[in-house]
């Protein structure tokens, strides 16, 4: 179900300052010449297609020609002339044919430009290529194929990408894509749309050390807390410093912090940036909220919990001594910048709470993430990416929590009851999720996923039991859950990885049990 990100392969391409044109590319079907056009109408450069040169070069239809001489040697003239299209240095925006970066000397030469993946489903794909007398769109089975493997290579090459279904996308992305141009080598461009907004994700190594901010115009008030501010900076016209840790996610801090604010001066247009984890991020996303009836807010996300999960989706919040995310609004945030580098700094511990929300984000996916996480070793960019691109997915299926979103809570049923049960102080959140996860894989009846995931929590140092609070107390709090519907708790349960669903009715003998069996 999940693409990795593949943002270790062009890590090594030359500085972004020096990408020249943008260069479109994408499977058969996603609008890529009109793209190119309505861009560079925008940037006022000229628009290239690499299709239409080629039928210049070979004076006839490119379905004439490959029909008569076959792939292979239509393949060499569509090398030629996509590589004599890149070679020069102009600013222009160049559509090219989906087929050719099947060339490795394509895709080194798109190296040097900023490259732009435009997705497109295969069923939309199949719907506007088919009837266009398209050699490789005759045969739907070998069309889906076809597509999957592509988009692997695309997203390979790609600097952005952008999600298919609105053509006017790729002009409101454009700035963001530009941005690029500045940003250090590697960096890539993930674009994230829910139902009410959307918003570029920077992700890159050293985007934080270099200054890189977006949107760069805006002026910034940043809050951040004081473990990040000893290590990381972002620049801004005020910087709000609060002490770290979840006991700090309280509206008496958000009071304060939304009362330097406003001795700051900030105003509406101006841009609320969370420099930190996810305690500065719902707190000061909630601040954002409802400061003057809601103002712009960024995320620079600094552990790994908040560069998987937390920053992404909108949900801002702060907790109650009552319960935990008990006060908070739905407010997207208007750009994110993850760098993974920024997580060097981090403590262990951290990295291992971090680490249940990446395990938890891979049994929701499947496929290729899980594959990959269960192999075990440090999370990596792929992984980070991965995991990521999993919830940007899920939330633009479902902002408001009502269907599909809601199997991002796996594990937090009984891990936010722990949390709870021992007054937020014992557990961070990320080790109660580990644990949740464990309730819910024994919940699922999955006996033998349970001890993988086990095994993989526990080489991180991650508990496998509770202390602090009794079996009694924590079924109890898993009873009194803000998902509560009638008298029942909705679980989300795992059939297998990429296989998990929402709303299931536990028996109370059974959750019992499974909270039992975490006892210390
Ligand atoms: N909004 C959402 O969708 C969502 C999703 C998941 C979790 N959350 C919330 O996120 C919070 C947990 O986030 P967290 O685990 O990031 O906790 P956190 O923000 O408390 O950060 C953990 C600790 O690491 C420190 N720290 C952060 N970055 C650092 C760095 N780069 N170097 C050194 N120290 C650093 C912090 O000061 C803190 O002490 C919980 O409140 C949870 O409810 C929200």
């Amino acid at each position: 179900m999940e693409a990795i990100g593949h943002a270790e392969t062009h890590a090594a391409a030359p500085s972004a300052g020096g990408r020249r044109a943008i260069v479109l590319v994408g499977f058969m079907g996603a609008g890529k010449s009109t793209t190119s056009r309505m861009l560079a109408a925008e940037l006022g450069v000229e628009a290239v297609d690499s299709d239409r040169e080629l039928e210049r070069e070979l004076g006839e239809p490119i379905e004439a020609f490959f029909d008569r001489e076959g792939e292979a040697a239509f393949r060499a003239r569509e090398e030629e002339v996509v590589l004599g299209l890149l070679e020069t240095g102009q600013d222009r925006v160049v559509a090219l044919g989906g087929g050719s970066l099947g060339s490795e000397r394509v895709r080194e030469a798109l190296r040097r430009h900023l490259v732009v993946h435009l997705e497109v489903e295969p069923e939309e794909a199949w719907r506007r290529a088919s009837n266009r007398a398209r050699p490789l769109a005759r045969d739907r089975v070998r069309f889906d194929q076809l597509h999957a493997d592509r988009a692997a290579i695309y997203d390979a090459s790609a600097d952005a990408t952008l999600p298919s279904g609105d053509r006017n996308l790729p002009r409101r992305a454009l700035n963001a894509v530009t941005a690029l141009r500045g940003s250090p080598p590697g960096a890539r461009l993930v674009w994230a749309s829910a139902a009410s907004g959307e918003y570029p994700v920077f992700f890159g190594r050293g985007l934080v050390s270099a200054g890189f901010f977006h949107p760069a115009e805006a002026r910034r008030f940043v809050v951040t807390d004081a473990n990040v501010a000893a290590h990381h900076r972002v620049s801004g016209e005020a910087t709000i410093e609060i002490p770290a840790g979840e006991s700090e996610k309280t509206l008496a801090r958000a009071e304060q912090v939304l009362r330097e604010l406003a001795r700051a001066g900030a105003t509406r247009g101006d841009l609320v940036v969370a420099v930190g984890g996810g305690v500065v991020g719902d707190l000061s996303g909630f601040c954002a909220a409802v400061y003057q009836r809601g103002m712009r807010h960024a995320q620079v996300p600094t552990t790994l919990v908040a560069q998987v999960d937390s920053a992404f989706g909108g949900k801002t919040g702060v907790d109650l001594p009552e319960a935990k995310n008990y006060v908070g609004a739905y407010h997207q945030p208007s750009a994110v910048i993850v760098d993974p580098d920024t997580l060097h700094t981090l403590p262990a511990e951290e990295a291992a709470a971090g680490y249940a929300e990446v395990v938890k984000t891979a049994l929701i996916a499947g496929g290729r993430l899980w594959a990959h996480v269960r192999a075990g070793g440090e999370p990596g960019d792929d992984a980070i990416l991965g995991c990521l691109r999993t919830k940007l997915r899920i939330v633009a299926e479902d902002e408001r929590d009502s269907g599909r979103r809601q199997v991002l809570n796996l594990g937090h049923t009984v891990g936010h009851a722990i949390e709870a049960a021992t007054g937020y102080r014992r557990y961070r959140h990320g080790e109660a999720i580990g644990l949740g996860l464990l309730a819910a894989l024994r919940l699922s009846d999955r006996d033998a996923l349970r001890a993988e995931v086990a095994e993989l929590l526990g080489a991180r140092g991650l508990p496998q039991r509770f202390d602090g609070a009794s079996a009694d107390e924590v079924v109890a709090l898993v009873q009194r859950d803000k998902k509560r519907v009638s008298d029942r708790v909705p679980f989300v349960l795992v059939e297998a990885p990429g296989e998990v669903t929402p709303g299931h009715d536990v028996d109370d003998a059974a959750l019992r049990a499974a909270v039992e069996e975490l006892a210390a």
